[in-house]
């Protein structure tokens, strides 16, 4: 019976979010917090999986039908997985992560990126992002976007990735060495499930209904969206795709000062046209953009709680193991991979 095992990093969003499901731009990094798979080849059909930081044992057949609703929670994930893979042989084996739970750092994208990895042969990374979404919806019933398994199939280590979400071409760009990276948690568990995620792909999908894929759409041409809060989605949408090339040229160019002013506008768009921020993060972004060193902020992920992002001069913060009150700082890593 063959060993096998890999490891896959959460990721950080510095701008770009909720434009992934319109085939938007993003400029997400994976990160040095990460999810690990490891187990052997076993006779019995399932795929059983024991985690050291979670309750409960995942155990799923590998004919699974519904990974909806399979216990323990986190177990839905591996067993969306397992439904997309439909492995020959079954598995048995250990989970260990550093990814925060509930934090919109795509702890879920990593535990999926990871189960993917240990369980097939796949190296197209395009192809294993492609699976493990039709994973995450098939476990959450939430209709994400590609972005947080591409970013921690694809990462590059000390790069940035520039993602055409529709043609999913990816453009690493380097993370300037005069600036540090920083990731702080609102306090607030962060869950999609019962979110109005659902409602801004829906309300989005209203918005091109009249003006056509938002990608390609104009300010101006929103005009004609009668609905006061379906333009203010799209505004969003809009708006933020110029953002983010607007942001991976200032990256490209080392300028900071721009770079952190559209993190700042990014989040001010996400709070009033998009409704998905909340006063903890509003009030973590407010305290982490007066602090000195500090070139911008915003909310980092889907909303509605979890993580804000900051882009800083180096040694504005400390770097912090744990994920707590304090910012800690991040370093972009590369992206999935087996182990040896
Ligand atoms: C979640 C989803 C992503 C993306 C972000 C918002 O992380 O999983 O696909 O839509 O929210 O940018």
């Amino acid at each position: 019976m063959s060993r096998s095992g890999a490891r896959a990093p959460g990721r950080v969003n510095l701008i770009g979010d909720h434009t992934d499901y319109t085939g938007g731009f993003v400029f997400p990094m994976a990160i040095d917090r990460e999810t690990v798979v490891e187990g052997i080849e076993t006779a019995e059909p399932v795929v059983r999986l024991v985690s050291a930081s979670l309750p409960g044992e995942a155990v799923i057949p590998l004919d699974i039908d519904d990974p909806s609703s399979v216990e323990p929670p986190w177990a839905r994930y591996v067993a969306g997985v397992v439904r997309e893979l439909r492995p020959a042989r079954g598995f048995s084996g250990t989970v260990r992560s550093t990814v925060p739970i509930g934090a919109g750092l795509s702890s879920s994208a990593a535990l999926e990126v990871a189960v993917a990895l240990a369980l097939s042969a796949m190296s197209d990374t395009r192809s294993i992002a492609r699976l493990c979404q039709r994973a995450e919806h098939a476990a959450s019933g939430v209709p994400s976007g590609i972005m947080d398994q591409l970013a921690s199939a694809a990462g590059v280590a000390g790069h940035a990735l520039l993602i055409d979400c529709d043609t999913l071409a990816i453009l690493p760009v380097p993370i300037p060495i005069d600036c540090e990276i920083a990731i702080v948690h609102s306090g607030l568990p962060r869950g999609l499930a019962g979110s109005a995620y659902a409602d801004r792909v829906r309300e989005c999908a209203e918005a091109e209904a009249i003006v056509g894929p938002l990608r390609l759409a104009t300010i101006e041409a929103l005009t004609e969206i009668a609905d006061a809060t379906v333009r203010a989605r799209a505004r969003h949408v809009v708006t933020e795709n110029e953002r983010v090339l607007l942001f991976a040229a200032a990256l490209g160019a080392r300028d900071l000062p721009l770079a952190g002013k559209l993190m700042s506008e990014s989040h001010a768009s996400l709070r009033q046209d998009y409704a998905v921020s909340t006063p903890e993060l509003d009030a973590l972004v407010d305290e982490l953009v007066k602090t000195p060193g500090v070139y911008g902020a915003r909310l980092t992920g889907a909303g509605f709680g979890g993580c804000a992002v900051a882009l800083a001069a180096p040694g504005t913060f400390l770097p912090a193991p744990e994920l707590g009150p304090a910012p800690s700082v991040v370093r972009a890593v590369a992206g999935a991979t087996r182990l040896a």
